[in-house]
Protein backbone atom coordinates (compact mmCIF):
# COMPACT_ATOMS: atom_id res chain seq x y z
CA UNK A 1 0.00 0.00 0.00
CA UNK A 2 1.21 3.24 -0.72
CA UNK A 3 0.32 6.17 2.28
CA UNK A 4 -0.01 9.70 2.33
CA UNK A 5 0.15 10.74 6.00
CA UNK A 6 -1.05 14.52 6.76
CA UNK A 7 -0.38 16.41 9.95
CA UNK A 8 3.08 17.33 11.21
CA UNK A 9 2.23 16.48 15.32
CA UNK A 10 3.33 13.95 17.77
CA UNK A 11 0.35 11.79 16.71
CA UNK A 12 1.63 11.66 12.94
CA UNK A 13 5.04 10.90 14.29
CA UNK A 14 3.25 7.94 16.44
CA UNK A 15 1.21 7.55 13.77
CA UNK A 16 3.92 7.11 10.77
CA UNK A 17 6.10 4.72 13.30
CA UNK A 18 2.58 2.21 13.61
CA UNK A 19 2.45 2.25 10.01
CA UNK A 20 6.10 1.98 9.03
CA UNK A 21 6.28 -1.67 11.12
CA UNK A 22 3.51 -2.79 8.81
CA UNK A 23 4.97 -5.47 5.92
CA UNK A 24 2.11 -4.40 3.48
CA UNK A 25 3.70 -0.41 3.50
CA UNK A 26 5.07 0.02 -0.14
CA UNK A 27 5.53 3.61 0.28
CA UNK A 28 4.96 6.35 3.29
CA UNK A 29 5.00 9.99 2.43
CA UNK A 30 4.10 12.67 5.64
CA UNK A 31 3.10 15.68 4.37
CA UNK A 32 4.35 18.00 6.06
CA UNK A 33 5.52 15.74 8.86
CA UNK A 34 8.32 16.49 11.50
CA UNK A 35 12.21 15.98 11.74
CA UNK A 36 10.54 11.97 13.51
CA UNK A 37 8.58 10.94 9.91
CA UNK A 38 11.43 12.25 8.51
CA UNK A 39 13.14 9.25 9.60
CA UNK A 40 10.66 6.73 8.58
CA UNK A 41 8.80 8.33 5.57
CA UNK A 42 9.15 10.67 2.95
CA UNK A 43 8.10 14.24 4.19
CA UNK A 44 6.09 16.61 1.97
CA UNK A 45 5.33 20.26 1.57
CA UNK A 46 2.16 20.19 0.87
CA UNK A 47 -0.49 22.54 2.50
CA UNK A 48 -3.35 20.62 4.46
CA UNK A 49 -5.88 23.16 3.52
CA UNK A 50 -5.10 23.20 -0.29
CA UNK A 51 -7.11 20.00 -1.02
CA UNK A 52 -6.11 20.41 -5.15
CA UNK A 53 -2.69 20.26 -4.43
CA UNK A 54 -3.31 16.93 -1.75
CA UNK A 55 -5.41 15.16 -4.98
CA UNK A 56 -3.07 16.40 -6.92
CA UNK A 57 0.00 14.54 -5.48
CA UNK A 58 -2.37 11.54 -4.29
CA UNK A 59 -2.81 10.77 -8.03
CA UNK A 60 0.73 11.72 -9.33
CA UNK A 61 2.30 9.07 -6.73
CA UNK A 62 -0.56 6.59 -7.15
CA UNK A 63 -1.72 6.78 -3.34
CA UNK A 64 -3.79 4.04 -1.92
CA UNK A 65 -5.24 5.36 0.89
CA UNK A 66 -4.72 8.78 3.20
CA UNK A 67 -4.85 8.99 6.40
CA UNK A 68 -5.76 12.51 7.97
CA UNK A 69 -4.34 13.77 11.50
CA UNK A 70 -5.71 16.45 12.34
CA UNK A 71 -9.60 17.49 12.66
CA UNK A 72 -9.46 20.79 10.90
CA UNK A 73 -9.10 19.26 6.71
CA UNK A 74 -11.53 17.13 7.31
CA UNK A 75 -14.01 19.27 9.15
CA UNK A 76 -13.60 21.50 6.05
CA UNK A 77 -14.28 18.33 3.94
CA UNK A 78 -11.38 17.03 1.99
CA UNK A 79 -12.81 13.49 2.33
CA UNK A 80 -15.55 15.05 0.82
CA UNK A 81 -13.25 16.80 -1.88
CA UNK A 82 -11.61 13.12 -2.83
CA UNK A 83 -15.41 11.60 -3.08
CA UNK A 84 -16.18 14.74 -5.67
CA UNK A 85 -13.07 13.91 -7.99
CA UNK A 86 -13.66 10.72 -9.67
CA UNK A 87 -9.70 10.36 -10.13
CA UNK A 88 -9.99 10.60 -6.43
CA UNK A 89 -12.91 8.54 -5.37
CA UNK A 90 -11.66 5.23 -5.35
CA UNK A 91 -8.54 6.20 -2.71
CA UNK A 92 -9.96 5.67 1.04
CA UNK A 93 -9.71 8.55 3.66
CA UNK A 94 -9.39 7.44 6.73
CA UNK A 95 -11.21 10.42 8.17
CA UNK A 96 -14.36 10.98 7.87
CA UNK A 97 -16.59 13.29 5.62
CA UNK A 98 -17.31 16.97 6.78
CA UNK A 99 -20.76 15.58 7.98
CA UNK A 100 -19.30 13.13 10.12
CA UNK A 101 -16.60 15.64 11.19
CA UNK A 102 -19.09 17.65 12.39
CA UNK A 103 -19.74 15.70 15.64
CA UNK A 104 -15.97 17.87 16.75
CA UNK A 105 -16.89 20.69 14.25
CA UNK A 106 -20.14 21.32 16.27
CA UNK A 107 -20.36 21.12 19.67
CA UNK A 108 -24.65 21.70 19.09
CA UNK A 109 -24.44 19.04 16.33
CA UNK A 110 -22.91 16.72 18.98
CA UNK A 111 -25.19 17.43 21.31
CA UNK A 112 -28.17 16.83 19.15
CA UNK A 113 -26.60 13.82 17.61
CA UNK A 114 -26.24 12.46 21.54
CA UNK A 115 -30.05 13.75 22.21
CA UNK A 116 -31.47 11.78 19.42
CA UNK A 117 -29.29 8.47 20.19
CA UNK A 118 -30.34 8.86 23.73
CA UNK A 119 -26.15 8.69 23.87
CA UNK A 120 -25.46 9.49 28.26
CA UNK A 121 -23.99 13.22 28.21
CA UNK A 122 -24.31 16.38 30.51
CA UNK A 123 -27.85 18.54 29.73
CA UNK A 124 -27.45 21.39 27.94
CA UNK A 125 -28.78 24.05 25.39
CA UNK A 126 -27.82 25.90 22.57
CA UNK A 127 -28.14 29.99 21.71
CA UNK A 128 -27.35 31.73 18.73
CA UNK A 129 -25.98 35.35 18.92
CA UNK A 130 -29.72 37.01 18.24
CA UNK A 131 -31.05 34.80 21.30
CA UNK A 132 -28.53 36.63 23.56
CA UNK A 133 -31.55 37.48 25.95
CA UNK A 134 -32.57 34.21 26.61
CA UNK A 135 -29.15 32.59 27.18
CA UNK A 136 -28.87 35.14 29.70
CA UNK A 137 -31.94 33.97 31.20
CA UNK A 138 -31.12 30.31 30.96
CA UNK A 139 -28.00 30.62 32.89
CA UNK A 140 -29.31 33.03 35.58
CA UNK A 141 -31.38 29.91 36.10
CA UNK A 142 -28.25 27.01 35.91
CA UNK A 143 -26.07 26.14 38.98
CA UNK A 144 -22.74 26.67 39.67
CA UNK A 145 -19.92 26.51 37.71
CA UNK A 146 -21.24 27.07 34.57
CA UNK A 147 -19.94 25.22 31.43
CA UNK A 148 -20.14 27.55 28.23
CA UNK A 149 -18.86 26.42 25.26
CA UNK A 150 -18.33 27.74 21.32
CA UNK A 151 -20.17 25.55 18.89
CA UNK A 152 -17.27 25.35 16.35
CA UNK A 153 -13.55 24.80 16.56
CA UNK A 154 -11.13 27.48 18.65
CA UNK A 155 -8.02 25.27 19.18
CA UNK A 156 -8.57 24.38 22.66
CA UNK A 157 -9.94 27.31 23.97
CA UNK A 158 -13.49 27.62 23.36
CA UNK A 159 -14.88 26.07 26.77
CA UNK A 160 -14.97 28.39 29.69
CA UNK A 161 -16.03 27.23 32.92
CA UNK A 162 -16.96 29.72 35.58
CA UNK A 163 -18.61 30.12 39.55
CA UNK A 164 -19.20 33.33 39.20
CA UNK A 165 -22.72 34.04 37.71
CA UNK A 166 -21.88 37.84 36.65
CA UNK A 167 -18.30 36.63 35.42
CA UNK A 168 -20.47 33.68 33.63
CA UNK A 169 -22.76 36.05 31.83
CA UNK A 170 -20.04 38.48 30.89
CA UNK A 171 -18.76 35.70 29.12
CA UNK A 172 -21.23 34.18 28.12
CA UNK A 173 -22.11 38.09 26.04
CA UNK A 174 -18.43 38.22 24.84
CA UNK A 175 -19.00 35.04 23.02
CA UNK A 176 -22.11 35.23 21.62
CA UNK A 177 -20.62 38.73 20.57
CA UNK A 178 -18.29 36.75 18.12
CA UNK A 179 -15.34 36.33 20.76
CA UNK A 180 -14.40 33.13 18.64
CA UNK A 181 -15.17 34.57 15.74
CA UNK A 182 -17.97 32.03 13.95
CA UNK A 183 -17.24 29.76 16.14
CA UNK A 184 -19.26 31.04 19.09
CA UNK A 185 -22.03 32.49 16.69
CA UNK A 186 -24.00 29.63 18.62
CA UNK A 187 -22.87 28.64 22.28
CA UNK A 188 -23.61 25.59 23.64
CA UNK A 189 -24.23 25.84 27.94
CA UNK A 190 -24.01 22.84 29.74
CA UNK A 191 -24.80 21.20 32.95
CA UNK A 192 -21.10 20.64 35.04
CA UNK A 193 -20.65 17.12 35.58
CA UNK A 194 -17.73 16.06 38.27
CA UNK A 195 -15.98 13.44 37.79
CA UNK A 196 -12.54 11.89 36.34
CA UNK A 197 -11.89 12.19 32.71
CA UNK A 198 -10.51 9.50 30.28
CA UNK A 199 -10.19 8.88 26.38
CA UNK A 200 -11.46 5.94 25.20
CA UNK A 201 -10.90 5.43 21.07
CA UNK A 202 -12.53 3.50 17.92
CA UNK A 203 -11.51 2.92 14.45
CA UNK A 204 -14.79 2.12 12.47
CA UNK A 205 -16.27 2.09 8.72
CA UNK A 206 -20.04 3.76 10.09
CA UNK A 207 -21.14 0.36 10.74
CA UNK A 208 -18.64 -1.76 12.42
CA UNK A 209 -16.05 -0.63 14.94
CA UNK A 210 -12.95 -1.81 16.64
CA UNK A 211 -11.64 -0.73 20.10
CA UNK A 212 -8.24 0.64 20.50
CA UNK A 213 -6.56 1.42 23.99
CA UNK A 214 -8.08 3.41 26.42
CA UNK A 215 -5.83 6.75 27.52
CA UNK A 216 -5.67 9.69 30.08
CA UNK A 217 -4.12 13.00 29.09
CA UNK A 218 -3.46 15.55 31.25
CA UNK A 219 -4.42 19.00 29.76
CA UNK A 220 -3.07 21.73 32.11
CA UNK A 221 0.27 23.21 32.13
CA UNK A 222 1.05 23.12 35.73
CA UNK A 223 1.45 19.86 38.13
CA UNK A 224 -1.81 19.07 39.83
CA UNK A 225 -3.45 20.19 36.93
CA UNK A 226 -3.39 23.57 37.41
CA UNK A 227 -2.55 26.98 35.10
CA UNK A 228 -3.81 26.88 30.84
CA UNK A 229 -5.10 24.27 29.07
CA UNK A 230 -2.69 23.11 26.55
CA UNK A 231 -2.86 20.92 23.94
CA UNK A 232 -1.95 17.64 26.42
CA UNK A 233 1.33 17.11 28.76
CA UNK A 234 1.34 13.92 28.72
CA UNK A 235 -0.61 10.59 28.69
CA UNK A 236 -1.12 7.22 30.15
CA UNK A 237 -2.91 3.84 29.11
CA UNK A 238 -4.31 1.76 30.08
CA UNK A 239 -6.25 3.60 32.21
CA UNK A 240 -6.84 2.22 35.71
CA UNK A 241 -10.05 3.02 36.50
CA UNK A 242 -11.23 2.03 33.24
CA UNK A 243 -12.16 -1.73 34.01
CA UNK A 244 -14.30 -4.43 32.28
CA UNK A 245 -17.38 -3.39 33.81
CA UNK A 246 -16.85 0.24 33.11
CA UNK A 247 -15.78 -0.25 29.52
CA UNK A 248 -18.65 -2.87 29.10
CA UNK A 249 -21.10 0.32 29.85
CA UNK A 250 -18.68 3.12 27.58
CA UNK A 251 -19.31 -0.03 24.81
CA UNK A 252 -23.00 -0.44 25.27
CA UNK A 253 -24.01 2.76 26.31
CA UNK A 254 -21.49 5.18 23.96
CA UNK A 255 -19.88 3.62 21.87
CA UNK A 256 -23.02 0.74 20.36
CA UNK A 257 -25.50 4.33 20.19
CA UNK A 258 -23.13 6.19 18.47
CA UNK A 259 -22.06 3.99 15.37
CA UNK A 260 -25.62 2.79 15.19
CA UNK A 261 -26.66 6.53 15.70
CA UNK A 262 -24.48 7.87 12.17
CA UNK A 263 -25.37 5.21 10.27
CA UNK A 264 -29.20 6.03 10.79
CA UNK A 265 -28.87 9.58 10.43
CA UNK A 266 -27.03 8.17 7.03
CA UNK A 267 -23.53 9.71 7.44
CA UNK A 268 -20.58 8.52 5.65
CA UNK A 269 -17.96 7.90 8.53
CA UNK A 270 -14.58 6.32 8.35
CA UNK A 271 -11.65 6.61 10.36
CA UNK A 272 -11.56 7.02 14.25
CA UNK A 273 -13.56 8.57 17.20
CA UNK A 274 -12.16 10.12 20.03
CA UNK A 275 -14.66 9.59 22.88
CA UNK A 276 -13.53 12.17 25.03
CA UNK A 277 -15.44 11.13 28.38
CA UNK A 278 -16.16 11.40 32.36
CA UNK A 279 -17.03 9.12 34.45
CA UNK A 280 -19.88 10.62 37.28
CA UNK A 281 -19.77 7.45 40.10
CA UNK A 282 -19.21 4.65 37.73
CA UNK A 283 -21.01 5.88 34.61
CA UNK A 284 -19.58 7.04 31.68
CA UNK A 285 -20.63 10.71 30.05
CA UNK A 286 -19.45 12.00 26.92
CA UNK A 287 -17.92 15.28 27.33
CA UNK A 288 -16.75 15.88 23.72
CA UNK A 289 -16.62 13.69 20.73
CA UNK A 290 -13.44 14.16 18.67
CA UNK A 291 -13.43 13.14 14.53
CA UNK A 292 -9.61 11.71 15.07
CA UNK A 293 -6.76 10.65 17.65
CA UNK A 294 -5.70 12.60 20.72
CA UNK A 295 -2.41 14.29 21.10
CA UNK A 296 -0.47 13.46 23.09
CA UNK A 297 -3.19 10.16 23.43
CA UNK A 298 -1.76 8.43 20.15
CA UNK A 299 1.91 8.73 21.64
CA UNK A 300 0.62 5.60 24.30
CA UNK A 301 -2.55 3.76 22.38
CA UNK A 302 -0.41 3.22 19.30
CA UNK A 303 2.39 1.82 21.37
CA UNK A 304 -0.07 -0.51 22.44
CA UNK A 305 -1.88 -1.76 19.59
CA UNK A 306 0.05 -4.83 18.62
CA UNK A 307 -1.64 -5.44 15.12
CA UNK A 308 -0.83 -4.24 11.90
CA UNK A 309 -2.57 -0.76 11.91
CA UNK A 310 -2.46 -1.25 7.84
CA UNK A 311 -4.77 -4.50 8.13
CA UNK A 312 -7.26 -2.24 9.73
CA UNK A 313 -7.23 0.36 7.38
CA UNK A 314 -7.21 -2.57 4.50
CA UNK A 315 -10.72 -3.22 6.37
CA UNK A 316 -11.92 0.03 6.20
CA UNK A 317 -10.93 -0.07 2.30
CA UNK A 318 -12.67 -3.15 1.76
CA UNK A 319 -15.52 -3.32 3.76
CA UNK A 320 -14.20 -5.89 6.14
CA UNK A 321 -13.17 -4.56 9.40
CA UNK A 322 -15.29 -6.72 11.11
CA UNK A 323 -12.93 -9.55 10.22
CA UNK A 324 -9.73 -7.67 11.37
CA UNK A 325 -8.13 -8.42 14.68
CA UNK A 326 -7.38 -6.04 17.49
CA UNK A 327 -4.35 -7.27 19.68
CA UNK A 328 -3.34 -4.98 22.37
CA UNK A 329 -0.20 -5.07 24.38
CA UNK A 330 -0.57 -5.82 28.20
CA UNK A 331 2.00 -3.81 29.24
CA UNK A 332 1.10 0.32 30.35
CA UNK A 333 2.67 3.20 28.49
CA UNK A 334 3.38 6.72 29.42
CA UNK A 335 4.04 9.48 27.72
CA UNK A 336 6.13 12.92 28.60
CA UNK A 337 5.52 15.79 27.09
CA UNK A 338 8.85 18.41 26.73
CA UNK A 339 7.36 21.79 25.80
CA UNK A 340 9.04 25.24 24.78
CA UNK A 341 9.47 27.19 27.86
CA UNK A 342 6.76 29.96 28.01
CA UNK A 343 3.82 27.69 26.13
CA UNK A 344 1.11 27.53 26.00
CA UNK A 345 1.48 31.50 25.78
CA UNK A 346 5.11 33.11 23.81
CA UNK A 347 7.57 30.84 23.17
CA UNK A 348 10.39 30.36 20.79
CA UNK A 349 10.97 28.01 18.01
CA UNK A 350 14.30 27.46 16.22
CA UNK A 351 15.95 25.61 19.57
CA UNK A 352 18.88 22.89 18.77
CA UNK A 353 17.05 19.82 20.53
CA UNK A 354 19.69 17.06 21.60
CA UNK A 355 18.67 13.27 21.79
CA UNK A 356 21.03 10.87 23.52
CA UNK A 357 20.60 7.30 23.04
CA UNK A 358 17.31 6.05 25.02
CA UNK A 359 16.16 2.92 27.03
CA UNK A 360 15.00 0.09 24.15
CA UNK A 361 11.91 0.46 25.84
CA UNK A 362 11.47 4.00 24.92
CA UNK A 363 10.45 5.55 21.97
CA UNK A 364 11.12 9.32 20.77
CA UNK A 365 8.00 10.82 19.48
CA UNK A 366 8.74 14.21 17.54
CA UNK A 367 5.97 16.78 18.49
CA UNK A 368 6.79 20.37 17.22
CA UNK A 369 10.76 18.98 15.27
CA UNK A 370 11.75 20.64 12.14
CA UNK A 371 15.49 19.64 9.91
CA UNK A 372 17.06 23.56 9.61
CA UNK A 373 20.86 23.36 8.64
CA UNK A 374 21.04 19.38 9.18
CA UNK A 375 20.08 19.94 12.89
CA UNK A 376 17.04 18.86 14.57
CA UNK A 377 15.08 22.22 15.89
CA UNK A 378 11.93 22.84 17.82
CA UNK A 379 9.18 24.37 15.61
CA UNK A 380 5.99 24.19 18.08
CA UNK A 381 4.82 24.80 21.70
CA UNK A 382 4.82 21.21 22.14
CA UNK A 383 8.17 19.35 20.63
CA UNK A 384 8.97 16.14 22.14
CA UNK A 385 7.14 13.40 23.71
CA UNK A 386 9.03 10.58 25.73
CA UNK A 387 6.66 7.07 25.37
CA UNK A 388 7.98 4.09 27.30
CA UNK A 389 6.87 0.60 28.19
CA UNK A 390 6.42 -0.58 31.59
CA UNK A 391 4.83 -3.78 33.41
CA UNK A 392 2.81 -1.52 35.05
CA UNK A 393 2.55 2.11 35.01
CA UNK A 394 5.02 2.92 37.88
CA UNK A 395 7.37 1.44 35.71
CA UNK A 396 6.48 3.09 32.49
CA UNK A 397 6.51 6.52 34.19
CA UNK A 398 9.83 6.10 35.71
CA UNK A 399 11.56 4.93 32.39
CA UNK A 400 10.18 7.93 30.55
CA UNK A 401 11.22 10.47 33.58
CA UNK A 402 14.84 8.66 33.18
CA UNK A 403 14.47 9.33 29.32
CA UNK A 404 13.31 12.82 29.31
CA UNK A 405 16.72 13.74 30.98
CA UNK A 406 18.64 12.70 27.42
CA UNK A 407 16.37 14.80 25.78
CA UNK A 408 17.64 19.16 25.78
CA UNK A 409 16.81 21.99 24.41
CA UNK A 410 17.38 25.48 25.75
CA UNK A 411 14.08 26.56 28.01
CA UNK A 412 12.55 22.85 28.06
CA UNK A 413 9.63 22.27 30.37
CA UNK A 414 7.58 19.08 31.70
CA UNK A 415 5.44 18.20 33.98
CA UNK A 416 6.66 15.61 36.48
CA UNK A 417 2.96 14.66 37.64
CA UNK A 418 1.59 12.65 34.88
CA UNK A 419 -0.02 9.81 36.02
CA UNK A 420 0.46 10.42 39.71
CA UNK A 421 -3.52 10.76 40.38
CA UNK A 422 -4.26 7.33 39.59
CA UNK A 423 -0.72 5.28 40.58
P1 LIG B 1 -14.14 19.97 25.73
O1 LIG B 1 -13.39 20.83 24.77
O2 LIG B 1 -15.63 19.90 25.45
O3 LIG B 1 -13.52 18.62 25.92
O4 LIG B 1 -13.96 20.65 27.17
C1 LIG B 1 -12.67 20.91 27.68
C2 LIG B 1 -12.58 20.47 29.11
O5 LIG B 1 -13.55 21.17 29.91
C3 LIG B 1 -12.90 19.00 29.33
O6 LIG B 1 -11.81 18.19 29.13
C4 LIG B 1 -13.36 19.00 30.77
O7 LIG B 1 -12.25 18.98 31.65
C5 LIG B 1 -14.05 20.32 30.91
N1 LIG B 1 -15.50 20.16 30.71
C6 LIG B 1 -16.16 20.26 29.55
N2 LIG B 1 -17.47 20.05 29.72
C7 LIG B 1 -17.66 19.80 31.02
C8 LIG B 1 -18.82 19.49 31.82
N3 LIG B 1 -20.04 19.44 31.30
N4 LIG B 1 -18.62 19.28 33.14
C9 LIG B 1 -17.39 19.36 33.68
N5 LIG B 1 -16.26 19.64 32.98
C10 LIG B 1 -16.40 19.86 31.67
N1 LIG C 1 -5.18 15.72 23.86
C1 LIG C 1 -6.46 16.20 23.49
C2 LIG C 1 -6.75 16.21 22.07
O1 LIG C 1 -6.06 15.67 21.23
O2 LIG C 1 -7.78 16.79 21.72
Amino acid sequence: MKILLLGSGGREHALAWKISQSSQLEKLYVAPGNAGTAELAENISLDLNDFKAVGDFTIQQDIDLVVVGPEQPLVDGIHDYFQSQPTLSNVTVIGPTKEGAQIEGSKDFAKSFMKRHRIPTAKSASFRTDQLVDALTFLENQKAPYVLKADGLAAGKGVIIESDLAKAKKALTNMLNGQFGEASGTVVIEEFLTGIELSVFIITDGKNYKILPEAKDYKRIGEQDTGLNTGGMGAISPVPFANREFMDKVENQIIIPTVKGLKKDGIIYSGFIFFGLIAVKGDPYVIEYNCRLGDPETEVVLPRLKSDILELFDGIATDTLSERDVEIDLRTASTVMMVAGGYPEKYEKGKEISIENTDEKTTVFHAGTIIKNNKVVSNGGRVIAITSYGKNLETALKTSYKNVEKVTFDGAYYRKDIGKDVL
